[in-house]
């Protein structure tokens, strides 16, 4: 248990005892009787629990209340559906527009997509397609939806109502006031008979206990660990929620590159990384959906493991160096190394990813990310590739692939067979055989284990391509 405090709606909550997993949907629903979010698929799929978290940088974001944890927004303002309407209950401009263009049929997806919207709206996004690609309609269809979309005006009272209050309310939370109190390590701590939240307001203070309490599990935008409680029905003991360390979500840059804290958001690296790197921009943008990119962080995606994680391919590509740390004690590696085997990386217990860097470089990098679906679609294959040339020769190649074994990994035969070589499709033809010295991969629900190897042989091709001013996306392609 774990006291909290945050607005909802504009009204000041204080939870003395807030459950560290308990879902903030359930409580939404269970507790305050707003069932106005809906539960569809409780996995972060289908939008319908979207809900709107504003924190201290005053920007609304979409989110999945499905997968989030109720600690998890202490000190923010959280707005349900049932907070967007006007005075005197004046429709919002959104649910106005999804009236008059008829956007809803049976009407259980559409409180998720009207708060989608009016996020979007309150901070100036019109890629209605990316706004909505995590909000799934089984039977309107998408034409009146985007209709009301354009049509909406910008409404930002209510954004602008909690931007005002929070800048009031967060000093005083901080100071232990507002009615509730400053979130803290509950005094049970690790082998006590209720699992215990810790909210570390730094990286230090994350170490500190992180070391004293190893086996406690790390939650930091829980779109992965949402899904271990509920789907998995997991107990996850003591937990320390990473929301709080603000140092850990900052973004720098120097002369070397860029230095990007393990808790930054995937809609906070996307725009970083648009200017230097715009098609791992791109790629991103087909990464899960807006509401889990506004929580999904970097460090999750990479400290998980997974084969299929989309952002270590491009990161490993582009040479990125980790930084971990355990109490005082920090250590770095190449990225690539961090990846022992399959649900194996080399992090020690009480010990996490801190940050990592991307060196400075001229961008040729490119993504593919193919999926069975376009948006909002695991990976069944990921390649990155990142070449570098010379005078017509290829002087480093960097490869990296997800989906194609037990860990993202370089194909470091590959970029054998092309460093050094003349940069034409002979050399890359040459070089396509070696793809299976790097990788034997898996048939499973995604594609087989043939397909997943001419794919990866046909990106290099595409790659080649491209670079030599070929079209060969069909979403760029037209008559
Ligand atoms: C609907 C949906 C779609 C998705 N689509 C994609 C997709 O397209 N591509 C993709 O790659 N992933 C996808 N994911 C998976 C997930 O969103 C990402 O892996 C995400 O980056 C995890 O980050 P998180 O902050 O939410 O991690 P969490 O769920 O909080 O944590 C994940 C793991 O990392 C650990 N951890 C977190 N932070 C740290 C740290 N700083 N140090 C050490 N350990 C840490 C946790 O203990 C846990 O083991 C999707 C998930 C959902 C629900
Ligand atoms: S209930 Fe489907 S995304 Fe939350
Ligand atoms: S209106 Fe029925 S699911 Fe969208």
């Amino acid at each position: 248990m774990t006291a909290i405090s945050f607005l909802l709606n504009g009204e000041k909550i204080a939870l003395p005892d807030a459950p560290p997993t308990l879902t903030l949907l359930d409580w939404l629903r269970e507790h305050r009787g707003l069932t106005g979010t809906k539960e569809g698929c409780n996995e972060g799929d289908c939008g319908a629990c979207t809900v709107i978290l504003t924190g201290e940088t005053g920007a609304p974001a979409a989110i999945n209340a499905c997968i989030t944890f109720l600690p998890q927004v202490h000190g923010k303002a959280l707005r349900t559906v049932e907070g967007l309407a006007g005075e005197s209950g004046a429709l919002h401009p959104v649910q106005d527009a999804m009236v008059a263009c008829h956007g809803s049929q049976c009407g259980f997806c559409t409180p998720g997509i009207v708060a989608s919207l009016a996020a979007a709206q309150a901070t100036g996004d019109a890629a209605h397609d990316d706004v909505l690609a995590g909000n799934l309609c089984r039977c309107t269809g998408y034409a009146p939806i985007i209709r009301a979309a354009q049509r909406a005006e910008v409404d930002t009272r209510w954004a602008e109502a909690d931007a005002a209050a929070l800048a009031d309310f967060v000093p005083q939370i901080s100071a232990g006031g507002a009615g509730g109190s400053q979130p803290h390590a509950s005094s049970g701590g690790a082998g006590g008979s209720q699992p215990h939240a810790f909210l570390p307001a730094s990286a230090d203070e994350l170490a500190a206990w992180f070391e004293a309490h190893p086996e406690a599990t790390l939650v930091a935008g829980a779109t992965d660990v949402g899904l271990w409680v509920t789907k998995q029905l997991r107990d996850l003991g003591d937990v320390a929620f990473l929301d709080n360390c603000r140092d850990l979500q900052r973004i720098e840059e120097d002369a070397d590159g860029l230095r990007i804290g393990a808790g930054v958001t995937l809609t906070a690296l996307r725009s970083a990384i648009a200017p230097r790197h715009p098609h791992f921009a791109e790629m991103l943008r087909r990464f899960a959906s807006t509401q889990v990119r506004n929580r999904a962080t970097i460090g999750g995606n990479i400290a998980n493991g997974s084969p299929i994680g989309d952002a270590p391919p491009a990161l490993i590509a582009l040479g990125a160096t980790l930084h971990l740390r355990k109490g005082e004690a920090r250590r770095s590696l190449p990225l690539e190394a961090f990846f022992l085997e399959y649900g194996k990386q080399d992090r020690a217990p009480g010990e996490f990813v801190e940050a990592l860097t991307i060196p400075a470089q001229p961008d040729r990098l490119k993504c593919y990310k193919l999926s069975k679906r376009f948006d909002q679609d695991i990976s069944a294959v990921c390649g990155c590739f990142n070449l570098r040339l010379e005078a017509g020769t290829v002087a480093q190649a960097r490869i990296a692939f997800g989906g194609m074994a037990g860990t993202p990994k370089r194909a470091s035969h590959v970029e054998a067979a092309l460093t050094g070589q003349p940069w034409s499709l002979e050399t890359v033809q040459a070089a396509l055989p070696a793809f299976a010295a790097d990788y034997t991969p898996l048939s499973d629900m995604r594609a087989s284990a043939a397909y997943r190897l001419a794919t990866a042989q046909n990106m290099l091709l595409r790659y080649f391509h491209e670079d030599n001013g070929v079209a060969t996306n069909v979403l760029e392609i037209s008559a």
